[in-house]
């Protein structure tokens, strides 16, 4: 039996920690935040993520799972070690690997005090060439062993998904095992053949730089698709009839294209989508070589968000002085997450406009409120967000907003203008009784 160690209890690794002891791998997340630890070893989850508070208590209370701040004594009594710590962006869009940098220190200093065979498996997201440039060897120094010999290496990206993480990292739809040597990968997919025992992923081993390269080549495909049904949305709304969502629909049923990331909005934010295209193109501009489709996906997504303001000043002439709603803040709907979120660029445009902003979200207000302050006005829910508002605009899709019918709007607002960025609203039932804007949508795209 496998016995873990997870270093650096951010939302990847809290997620993959609780994940493997609620199913009986006894798992320690280490970490340096000494209240994070109190709060996870009170049963309490820092993040908002569906179950994971569930899975951190149940496993607590099974005695499988703990988090400390003691590197030394949980690396001594497991056998594997994921790395699992930030690589936050620099000003020039490389990432930072500062703290992968320490965690190699921190964990080969504790190796040399070791006797038995330890993996150390790599699961922040990093550039190609990290683990054998700048891990391998530091590893290799501090605990003065060889790497491959006395100790393994792997790195092991992660696809997890805001929102659907326990999910995500209870059924991947894949797992990729990137190998320094033969018995680090043979380590590592026994042990997760122990966590998914029959119901095992798809298997990928291969070398280090892939591994690392899949992560980044993953993302930039998944945005640039986003931005490219964000694009062709543009079009459609020049084009009388056109429907980028019938669009999306049919060209997803070509199974090369497949019908995932084809909703057409206000464009893709979060914590790696924004971060990863910029380190790969970082990474590719080191190299002497160019991403120009990757360029134009970070470019297209820059002003994806201003379309919403532009619509709103079509519609009502000038915005300065004017009351605009804001129904979601959010970068996507069931997380408090606003980090790199089109509400901020949008919020900040409209600011800079003169407009009077007030805003709705059902989760993420309490982080809006700490970029914003008393700059914008936070309501207590979308119907109170919504009155007397000269324009609304849709920008997070939450469920909960499905519930506003056209007469919420007509009868609360003070203009009628509503600007779906997300295409949450039927067009057919509401651009007959409001002032109705959407993405991707011409004039007269209604069939009946
Ligand atoms: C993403 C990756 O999906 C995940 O594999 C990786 O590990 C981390 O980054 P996440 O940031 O949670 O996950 O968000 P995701 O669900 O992928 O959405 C990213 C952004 O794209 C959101 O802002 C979302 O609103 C937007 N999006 C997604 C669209 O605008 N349209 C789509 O069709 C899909």
């Amino acid at each position: 039996m496998h016995e873990i160690t997870i270093l650096g209890l951010g939302y990847v690794g809290l997620t993959m920690a609780a994940c493997l002891a609620e199913q009986g791998i006894k798992t320690t997340g280490v970490d340096l935040d000494k209240e994070k630890i109190a709060t996870i070893n009170a049963g309490k989850s820092p993040i908002h993520e569906p179950r994971l508070e569930e899975f951190i208590s149940k496993a607590l209370k099974a005695g499988t799972f703990k988090a400390t701040s003691d590197l030394e004594n949980s690396l001594r009594t497991s056998n594997i070690t994921f790395v699992t710590v930030g690589t936050p962006s620099l000003p020039d869009g490389s990432i930072s690997l500062e703290y992968v940098r320490s965690a190699a220190e921190s964990i080969g200093r504790t190796l040399n005090r070791t006797q038995n065979y330890h993996l150390v498996v790599v699961r922040s997201t990093v550039i190609p060439g990290t683990c054998l440039e700048v891990v391998k060897p530091i590893l290799e120094k501090a605990s003065g062993k060889v790497c491959g010999k006395d100790f393994g290496l792997c790195s092991n990206p992660e696809f997890l998904k805001e929102g659907s993480a326990v999910q995500d990292m209870m059924r991947p739809d894949r797992v990729v095992i990137g190998e320094n040597d033969r018995r680090s990968g043979d380590t590592l997919q026994d042990f997760y053949h122990q966590l998914y025992e029959r119901e095992m992923p798809r298997l990928i081993r291969t070398s280090l730089a892939n591994a690392e390269l899949i992560k980044y080549a993953n993302n930039a495909f998944l945005a640039s698709k986003v931005s490219f049904i964000n694009s062709l949305a543009h079009l459609c709304e020049k084009t009388p009839q056109a429907d980028v969502e019938v669009i999306a629909e049919a060209i997803g049923l070509d199974p090369r294209i497949g019908p995932l990331f084809l909703k057409a909005g206000l464009g893709w934010g979060g914590s790696c989508f924004p971060k990863d295209l910029k380190a790969i193109l970082a990474y590719a501009r080191e190299q002497n070589i160019e991403l120009p489709i990757i360029d134009a996906a970070i470019r297209i997504n820059e002003i994806q968000p201003i379309w919403s303001v532009r619509k709103a000043k079509e519609a009502l002439g000038e915005l300065k002085g004017k009351r605009i709603a804001l129904l979601g803040l959010a970068f996507k709907p069931d997380t408090d997450d606003i980090r790199e979120a089109v509400s901020i660029r949008i919020i900040q445009r409209l600011l800079q406009e003169g407009s009077f902003v007030s805003a709705y979200d059902p989760a993420a207000m309490e982080n809006t409120r700490k970029l914003f302050g008393k700059k914008i006005v936070f309501a207590d829910s979308a119907q109170k967000c919504i009155q007397d508002a000269d324009c609304c605009i849709l920008i997070t899709e939450w469920q909960e907003f499905k519930r506003l019918t056209p007469e919420d709007f007509r009868i609360r607002m003070h203009e009628p203008i509503l600007i779906d960025g997300r295409r949450l609203y039927n067009h057919e039932e509401y651009s007959g009784k409001l002032n109705y804007y959407a993405i991707g949508l011409g004039s007269c795209a209604s069939t009946s």
